[in-house]
């Protein structure tokens, strides 16, 4: 991935959140019209999903906001961590397991929270995209905000660490 930049997104089922954030900030790229530059995946720290659809309140949430989605869940490796520039966690449960996955080695991949990218979220400190599995619809609408918000920062940042 020498041209382009990898960026893989990760939560626990890789049905809710990463999935999510994948296609919002593909969406994104694609509307600056940089999407070529990026090779955008997503996966979970979990096997509890693998080979599933994203979850349908996630799915249909998306759609209701102009965003398609289309994935298929699978469980991080430790190879992504060396494959992708930028690995985007969105708890610190998957935070601290992408850590353990990394085993203390040098890794390429700079391990974030997606958002750390959200200066809105940043400054109070509040890093994590709550998991909206067990909750009820609000929750899919709370999390679609946020992950938009974090994905046009990520976005931004990119851009302007990686300049053509
Ligand atoms: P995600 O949400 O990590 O955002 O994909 C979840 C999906 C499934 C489960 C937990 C979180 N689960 O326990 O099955």
């Amino acid at each position: 991935m020498s041209e382009q930049t990898g960026v893989l997104f990760v939560c626990l089922g890789n049905i809710c959140r990463s999935p999510l954030a994948e296609a919002v900030f593909r969406d994104l790229a694609e509307r600056d019209g940089v999407a070529g530059r990026f090779v955008i995946e997503s996966a979970g720290t979990s096997n509890y999903h693998i080979g599933e659809q994203p979850d349908s309140r996630t799915v249909e949430t998306a759609a209701r906001r102009g965003v398609r989605m289309s994935h298929e869940a699978r469980q991080i490796t430790a190879e992504d961590l060396d494959r992708f520039d930028y690995v985007v966690a969105m708890d610190a449960g998957n935070f601290g397991r992408i850590r353990k996955l990394a085993g203390g080695a040098e890794r390429r991949s700079e391990l974030r929270f997606l958002r750390s990218f959200d200066a809105s979220a940043a400054a109070v400190d509040d890093l994590e995209v709550p998991d909206p599995y067990f909750g009820g619809a609000d929750g899919f609408d709370d999390v679609h905000d946020m992950v938009e918000r974090a994905c046009r920062g990520l976005l931004d940042h990119i851009m302007t660490e990686r300049p053509l």
